[in-house]
């Protein structure tokens, strides 16, 4: 059996690692006779799994207490519309950044919940970039500032987050656990998990308690923060499966090590923006200081070419690396569980590329 290079945007490459371990365990997990798919979600077989995804979560991120890890359904976008609902008061304004498709998304949501002030709006910019943190024009008592920290189909990237007044709050689906930040300088974190965490069907959501306070009473029971967090993500069945694997990634992460896999995904980019950057033939999408280090966008000279790329790069192996049907061109994602060889694999098949086609 070969295992493709899947550069999707995610659904995304998982660590062999894990997708070994979670088939070893299909069967009977931890001699239960049963797949953790099969125990109860109140019993000891999941329970230590919810358990110890939460402490792995607070570790990896640092956390201190003031801070909940919830485990929701819905993916990212039911968190589009989770977070106004719950901290856009009436009589309030929410500050949005609008650097993309995805922020697009959250700010649509918003506006269906309240007042939005759209700080800055760089969705449409060619090429794709974030806004520098003196464009914002901030609102003055904003209920909180939401950004996107990693818009995946421009492939644009925050490097440094926004200061403000006003609770922090970012959908960090495509580059969370990816790179050191501090997570406690943060309101609301949020990601769903198909691409840097496990598969798809949950998404991490880490709340300072004090916001999920403030929800009011007509807010449905299923969407307030506060009835997860008194629950411990329990309130209901949650995604068993999905945790259990996303268990398993960031047990993963710390055997490997946070800090080891920062730099490997900072060295992954660097070796295919380098060849792009050598290259008449091939442009980087993103302006260069916001370039994504998850996900790489670049054109070809022609549509045709970049049709021809994409199937011949197929033919080796090298899968999933046609942009985002929105905006067309190459897209090569590359999350933490993405490997160095297939790095090395694409920079080969680049340069091959251009030499027969150049
Ligand atoms: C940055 C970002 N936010 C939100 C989403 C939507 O996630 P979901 O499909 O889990 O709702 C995506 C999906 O690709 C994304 O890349």
């Amino acid at each position: 059996m070969s295992r493709a290079y899947n550069f999707s945007a995610g659904p995304a490459i998982l660590p062999e690692e894990v997708l070994k371990q979670a088939q070893e365990e299909m069967m009977d997990f931890e001699g239960s006779g049963m797949s953790i798919m099969e125990c109860s979600h109140r019993g000891k077989e999941y329970s230590a799994v919810h358990e110890e995804a939460t402490a792995n979560f607070k570790e990896l991120l640092n956390l201190n207490d003031d801070y909940s890890v919830l485990f929701l359904q819905g993916g990212a976008s039911t968190q589009f519309a989770m977070i106004p609902m719950n901290l856009l008061g009436e009589g309030q304004t929410a500050d949005y950044v609008n650097s993309g498709t995805w922020a697009g998304k959250a700010i649509k949501e918003a506006q269906n919940n309240g007042n939005v002030n759209i700080v800055a709006d760089c969705a449409k910019d060619i090429p794709t970039r974030m806004p520098s943190n003196d464009e914002l024009s901030l609102s003055d008592n904003a209920a909180y500032l939401h950004i996107t920290s990693n818009e995946t189909i421009s492939g644009a990237q925050y490097k440094e987050f926004p200061e403000t007044n006003a609770p922090l709050i970012a959908d960090m689906s495509s580059d969370i656990l990816s790179r050191p930040f501090d997570a406690n300088k943060f309101g609301l974190i949020y990601a769903g998990a198909q691409k840097n965490l496990g598969p798809s069907g949950v998404a991490l959501v880490i709340i300072r308690n004090d916001l999920s306070e403030q929800t009011l009473g007509h807010v449905p029971t299923i969407f307030q923060y506060k009835t997860h967090i008194a629950n411990n993500s329990l309130f209901n069945t949650p995604p068993c499966f999905s945790i259990y694997i996303m268990m398993l990634v960031t047990r993963w992460i710390k055997k490997t090590g946070a800090e080891n896999l920062y730099k490997q995904n900072a060295e992954k980019a660097g070796l295919i923006y380098s060849t792009i950057d050598s290259s008449e033939f091939y442009s980087g999408t993103a302006v260069p200081e916001y370039r994504s280090d998850m996900n790489i966008t670049f054109r070809l000279p022609s549509e045709e070419l970049e049709a021809q790329f994409i199937e011949k790069a197929a033919e080796q192996n090298l899968k999933s690396l046609k942009g985002h049907r929105s905006v067309g061109g190459v897209r090569a994602s590359i999350y933490n569980a993405f490997p160095v060889q297939g790095v090395e694999a694409l920079v080969s098949f680049m340069k091959d590329f251009e030499a027969k086609n150049g």
